[in-house]
């Protein structure tokens, strides 16, 4: 069947749709579209902190990513019989904390799943996060069980690395059985990089096409070691970070260091590929010997420079590599964890989310 995968990260760069045909266990990647989000809708997801703009979001984002699946639908020609959206995250909280009196773990991805269906004229699974929090994971990461069917090595240990707002990475020992699979969030992507550029540029630029500014600038060795200080690096697997730790006022924290504006960029650009280094290197069980790069971050080449020079015993490849455009790995992933949950089958890997059991994820909007 043809399932078309809806994504939006972290970055809030926009939506991705990918249009996959999925049979058994084998799928073709048959088209791959990107829409920016207009950079209001973008300034009022960043700012939202009242509940009527939140449910208006919510339904405006559900026509914005029926537009979307409509447009790459048409211009491909191709028709989808289903629709997997994972959702802009506004809010994600892995672990509990205490509310009310009781503890609470929660997510929110928002986009009313029941416009795009009734806009499309095609069914929707939606929300793939809150049942892994029901059954005590922490809603995240979820690529891994698709990690697992693309990468996985029966000589090799392999980690997938995606560079989105935040880096995530899945650890597949050679030979690996699912229980074996190690995932979690290493720290930031995009994210801070981002952001600094777009202080430095007042707001010309949203990031830092191809890691040109950060080759300009010179890392400061003793702010990257106290960013590395954070216990989060040290902090077992499963784990996950959001924009809630490296969001505004994480940067508002690094511009008053009161170093140049490029090394303060070039120094962000070592901490995301030093924060992959040090959790690779603590959590992985076999010295990785592949390191399959996707994401924005994959276009970012002073990322991978410094991630060959902090893992000079891997090798560090693009997706692209691998079969995968780096892209479209997360559309894509949603397609196929979607595509599971049509079909009745559990999708979330207990071992990187916590969770105490596989579930069925999603809901069905018939
Ligand atoms: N050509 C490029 N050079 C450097 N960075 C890039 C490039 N293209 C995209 N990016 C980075 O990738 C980010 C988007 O990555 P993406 O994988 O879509 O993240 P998310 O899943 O969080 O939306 C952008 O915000 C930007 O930082
Ligand atoms: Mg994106």
């Amino acid at each position: 069947m043809k399932v078309a995968g809806v994504m939006s990260g972290t970055s809030l760069d926009g939506i991705d749709v990918a249009i996959v045909e999925i049979r058994g266990r084998r799928f073709q990647v048959e088209a791959f579209r990107s829409f920016a989000y207009p950079p209001r809708l973008r300034q009022a997801i960043l700012n939202l902190d009242n509940v009527p703009d939140l449910a208006r979001l919510h339904f405006l984002l559900g026509e914005l990513y029926a537009e979307a699946v409509l447009k790459t639908s048409r211009e491909s020609g191709l028709r989808p019989d289903l629709i997997a959206c994972h959702g802009q995250t506004v809010y994600h909280q892995g672990r509990p904390v205490r509310f009310l009196g009781r503890r609470v773990s929660c997510t929110l991805q928002i986009a009313e799943a029941a416009v795009l269906a009734e806009r499309t004229g095609l069914p929707v699974v939606s929300d793939f996060r809150p049942r892994d929090i029901a059954a005590g994971g922490q809603g995240a990461p979820l690529v891994p069980y698709v990690d697992y069917w693309l990468f996985r090595h029966p000589k090799r240990c392999r980690a997938a690395l995606n560079i989105g707002g935040i880096a995530n990475v899945t650890i597949l020992p050679a030979g690996a059985k699912p229980h074996e699979v190690i995932a979690f969030d290493t720290g930031p992507g995009n994210m801070v990089i981002d952001a600094l550029v777009e202080r430095h540029t007042n707001g010309r630029l949203r990031f830092d096409r191809g890691g040109r500014l950060a080759r300009a600038g010179r890392v400061n060795p003793q702010l990257l070691d106290r960013l590395l200080a954070d216990s989060y690096y040290r902090l077992r697997p499963p784990k996950s970070a959001g924009r809630e730790q490296y969001g505004a006022a994480f940067v508002e924290r690094l511009l008053k260091e009161g170093l140049a504006p490029l090394d303060l960029i070039a120094t962000a650009t070592a901490f995301t590929a030093a924060a992959v280094a040090i959790g690779l290197g603590r959590f992985s069980p076999q010295p990785v010997e592949e390191v399959i790069v996707s994401g924005g971050g994959a276009h970012n080449q002073r990322i991978l420079d410094y991630l060959r020079a902090f893992l000079p015993q891997a090798r560090v490849a693009v997706s692209s590599e691998y079969g995968i455009d780096p892209d479209a790995k997360e559309a894509v992933a949603f397609a196929i964890l979607g595509y599971e949950t049509w079909r009745r089958r559990p999708a979330n890997l207990p071992s990187a989310t916590g969770a105490r059991r596989a579930v069925v994820l999603g809901k069905i909007t018939p």
